[in-house]
């Protein structure tokens, strides 16, 4: 088994604590590698070397940077399968979905150079304001923050992580990478694509360790100019009281809401909400996590809906199976938790409440009450609880009582009911007769309240990492 390096200065090495995290596999339960459990001290340089490589970095012109980004993308294509196994093995991915993650991250590259190259400087004349004149002229440039830390979570470890990277790198930033411990190959396997490119030493720094341990003092380091984490929103709250008045955008936890109207074409919307909530066992920050179904066809749609969780495959990753081991015991405990604690309340088993080690059988809940946890929690695993309601009034009461506000889904024929419903909910994106999701990736992507602040989508991910530098020309006239 490899014991992989971090990454610091251009360098990769083994960290001084001599200590190391070994990184087991959610479903064959076997080592799969270990990465280095690096020091305050060495995160510390870290930051440092960010610091002074990004003062160089941010002289390159936007295309100059651009050229190393295209080259990270021809190394990270060459190695797509060895980089979609390592996300498979390493976080249970289906084989084809870490394929098409590394696919869509290369992508996501191509897409933030051709962006950044065509993000202008603006100018303002002083005859705009009341009682000015034109002898002033404003040119609004955009200059780097400085080090952005990027965190990211374990569930798209290349996806997730490069979504941060990327925009963060073209717009002259030098980044320190935390990546989840549980994904950590995976991002050393992206690092040694991006060093291949020969960039400068320091830009990108790896740090791997677990968050509990080095987490606050990466937080709380005055070197830090921007933070742009994904993951929990208990840990985004945590990060966000650590952090000393700098930008944060922050992508959290979800509690996505399809609302289903009595006219809508239900065969349709069976398909929509099975591979919106059970997709890599749920383990996605938008899959559906609840489906408030109006009562006249919530009879139909739950018989609809068994059949198709019926037809779902149960078992491996590397068989491209639907619902997989969950990452790992402790998640399995939870979401077990919330299956019991809805059944011991009432709900009513329609479908899974099968367990076997870490792997969950796809479970649908009817009948689930607004005491009952499930109706509220996260579960990040593949069970779906169906609340009925007997109006879109009240299915919007319920969907905004949620703590979180990151996607919902209308399901109606009738546009004019969904553009009503639509305004109402209190998440950053509605889909209308679509499942909940991130992509396509250039869209702006937030959540409010618990899940999340800022926006990112590869636009506003650059915007973020970047401010306004104002340049007054006065015009002797
Ligand atoms: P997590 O446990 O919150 O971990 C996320 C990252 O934070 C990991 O890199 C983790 O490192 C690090 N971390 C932990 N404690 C820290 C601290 N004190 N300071 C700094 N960093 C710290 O989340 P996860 O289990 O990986 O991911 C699942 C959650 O992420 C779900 O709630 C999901 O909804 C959310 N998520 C949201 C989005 C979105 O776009 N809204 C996308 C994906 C996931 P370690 O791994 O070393 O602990
Ligand atoms: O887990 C959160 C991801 O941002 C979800 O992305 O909707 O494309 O699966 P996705």
């Amino acid at each position: 088994m490899s014991t992989y390096k971090y990454y610091i200065n251009g360098q990769w090495k083994d960290s001084d604590s001599k200590e190391t995290i070994s990184i087991i596999s959610p479903y064959t339960n076997e080592e799969v590698g270990k990465v280095q459990a690096i020091t305050q001290e060495e995160a510390d340089l870290a930051i440092k070397s960010a610091k002074e490589a990004q003062k160089e970095w941010a002289t390159l012109t936007v295309r100059k940077r651009g050229e190393y980004l295209y080259k990270w993308m021809d190394e990270l294509n060459k190695n797509k399968e060895d980089i979609a196994t390592t996300i498979m093995k390493e976080v249970g991915k289906g084989y084809n979905d870490a394929l098409k993650e590394v696919s869509r991250t290369i992508d996501f590259i191509r897409y933030t150079i051709e962006e950044a190259v065509h993000m202008y400087n603006e100018s303002m004349s002083g005859e705009n304001f009341e009682g000015g004149n034109n002898s002033k002229i404003a040119i609004i440039s955009k200059r780097p923050l400085g080090v952005i830390l990027a965190i990211s979570p374990f569930n798209y470890p290349v996806n997730l992580s490069v979504a941060k990277i990327a925009p963060a790198l073209v717009s002259g930033n030098a980044v320190i990478f935390k990546p989840a411990t549980q994904g950590a190959i995976s991002a050393v396997k992206i690092i040694e694509a991006l060093d291949k490119t020969g960039i400068p030493k320091g830009i990108l720094n790896l740090v791997t360790g677990k968050g509990s341990v080095i987490g606050d003092f990466l937080t709380e380091h005055e070197g830090i100019n921007m933070i742009s984490f994904t993951g929990g929103s208990e840990t985004g709250k945590h990060i966000a009281e650590k952090s000393k008045m700098i930008p944060l955008v922050m992508e959290l936890g979800g509690k996505d809401p399809a609302v289903v109207c009595d006219d809508a074409d239900l065969n349709f919307v069976a398909k929509q909400i099975i591979s919106g909530a059970y997709s890599y066992s749920g383990q996605r920050c938008t899959a559906i996590k609840r489906v408030l179904a109006n009562k006249k066809i919530a009879n139909e749609l739950v018989n609809i809906l068994k059949n198709e969780v019926d037809k779902l495959t149960v078992g491996s990753p590397e068989e491209n199976s639907i619902i997989v081991p969950l990452i790992d015991k402790k998640s399995a405990d939870y979401v077990q938790g919330l299956i019991d604690d809805a059944l011991a309340k009432g709900a009513t088993l329609i479908c899974g409440n099968k367990r076997e080690g870490n792997l969950i059988y796809p479970t649908l809940l009817d009948n689930v009450t607004l005491d009952m946890r499930i109706a509220w929690e996260e579960p990040f695993g593949p069970v779906l609880p169906v609340i009925r309601v007997n109006s879109d009034e009240e299915a919007i009461k319920i969907a905004n009582e949620s703590e979180f506000g990151l996607q919902a889904s209308i399901f109606t024929q009738n546009i004019d009911r969904a553009f009503n419903i639509a305004p109402k909910l209190e998440v950053g994106t509605v889909q209308v007769n679509g499942r909940t999701e991130r992509g396509p990736d250039h869209l702006p992507f937030l959540g409010v309240k618990s899940s999340g602040m800022g926006v990112q989508g590869i636009r506003k991910s650059i915007e973020s990492m970047t401010i306004e530098k104002v340049t007054v020309i006065n015009i002797n006239r």
